[in-house]
């Protein structure tokens, strides 16, 4: 729950940055064409999908595309919420930090942020965008802000020559947002081999192994850190942590999944780590799936309605494994497990238990899914099962 004042604070700092909260998509997209013309749109629409292709240059032209004056306000007020929820995340962290570094600050909306609410704390800003770098110092200049300077450098190629007490990474170590992590051993386990080159090899496909290396290097000795990606699915999540383990961060508390709302699209981001280098670790890194809502199955729930096509059950969480290892009398009836060259597997498995037949699904990206019926509506279940195994 984030505090009023602090609330107050972040929505009049982005009321200074011309950003603008929306919560319907009409009401947004309808200022977006008023603002941008067809051309700005499509030429930011090509932008977004080279950046999606992972390359340094098209994510730095992307950023300063989107830095543009003209621009920042209205792709930036997509993320409206995102400022609201990770800036008071990171603002309650702030703390007794004498100096902060905030990389990948971009046009340094949140930067700005935090240097107008701690006076008397030192801010620098980094990022490789230069139209990014420029916005930042040009805002920074109209604030009157005597405590923040901005960098532009890629911290891969170069790294600032400070000590820091603080540093604050958010949205800005991995690179490659497509990237679906490390998967586990087999479809029936969430957990993952610990194996040192296929963990390199994700921090370097992913940029976060350079970028951390940059980063830590910066750190004072007993120096904290607090970071946030979009890593919540387990596969991304399990080797980001690692590379942070690997640098000597221990988390000062548990880490925290993020939920926010890109106008109406909920953003399921996170989790928001709190780190510091050396310390004793009080907190362990988890790396099992986060609790899901599903429940056990209960036979005494009775038939679904008539006229209801609806199964005696479903469960799309990866408590569904736990669910099918307990159904009894369970009998495979078919199954198959696929396997892909790079290791990745899909089982799926049709069969019957005492209380009628069930479609079991599991991957090695931890996507898990149990479906149930009652014997008489077998053959629409062995339906699935087959369209699953693409028969
Ligand atoms: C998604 S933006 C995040 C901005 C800001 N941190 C926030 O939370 O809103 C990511 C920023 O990281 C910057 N960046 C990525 N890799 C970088 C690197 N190696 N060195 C400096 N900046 C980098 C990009 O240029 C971009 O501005």
């Amino acid at each position: 729950m984030i505090g009023d004042s602090l609330q107050r604070a972040l929505n009049a700092h982005l009321e200074f940055w011309k950003l603008r909260r929306f919560d319907s998509d009409e009401a947004y997209f309808h200022w977006q064409r008023q603002t941008l013309s067809a051309d700005d749109l499509s030429i930011l629409h090509r932008q977004i999908e080279q950046k999606r292709q992972g390359t340094g240059a098209a994510e730095i032209a992307f950023y300063d595309a989107t830095a543009e004056p003209r621009i920042l306000p209205v792709l930036y007020s997509q993320r409206y919420e995102y400022y609201l929820t990770v800036g008071a995340l990171t603002a309650e962290r702030i703390g007794r930090a004498a100096s902060v570094l905030d990389f990948g600050c971009g046009p340094g909306i949140l930067t700005t942020f935090y240097a107008r609410r701690f006076p008397h704390v030192s801010f620098l800003g980094v990022d490789r965008s230069t139209t990014s770098v420029r916005r930042a110092e040009e805002q920074a200049a109209t604030l009157g802000l005597r405590n923040v300077r901005f960098e532009c450098l890629d911290i891969v190629e170069r790294r600032p020559s400070v000590t820091v007490d603080l540093v604050v990474a958010t949205h800005a170590l991995v690179q490659a947002e497509q990237d679906p992590g490390l998967p586990s051993l087999d479809w029936r386990t969430f957990e993952r081999d610990r194996d040192a080159a296929v963990q390199r090899e994700f921090e370097e496909r992913t940029g976060i192994g350079p970028r951390l290396d940059g980063l830590c290097s910066l750190l004072a000795a007993d120096g904290r850190m607090v970071a946030l990606e979009k890593t919540r699915q387990l596969s991304r999540r399990v080797p980001f942590q690692r590379a942070l383990a690997a640098r000597g961060l221990v988390q000062t508390e548990p880490s925290r999944p993020v939920r926010y709302n890109l106008v109406e699209e909920v953003a399921e981001d996170g989790p928001f780590y709190t780190m510091r280098k050396n310390g004793d670790a009080t907190v362990e890194w988890n790396e099992t799936p986060e609790p899901d809502e599903g429940s056990p199955f209960s036979p005494s729930a009775g038939p679904p309605a008539a006229g209801s096509d609806a199964p005696l059950y479903e469960n799309h969480h990866p408590s569904a494994q736990s669910v099918w290892q307990r159904l009894s009398g369970r009998i495979v009836i078919r199954e198959q497990t696929r396997s892909e060259a790079d290791g990745r597997q899909l089982h799926a498995e049709y069969g019957q238990f005492d209380e009628g037949r069930y479609v079991y699904c599991a991957n090695t990206f931890d996507r898990r899914q149990l479906v149930i019926v009652e014997p008489a509506r077998a053959a629409m279940l062995e339906a699935y099962y087959q369209e699953i195994v693409g028969g």
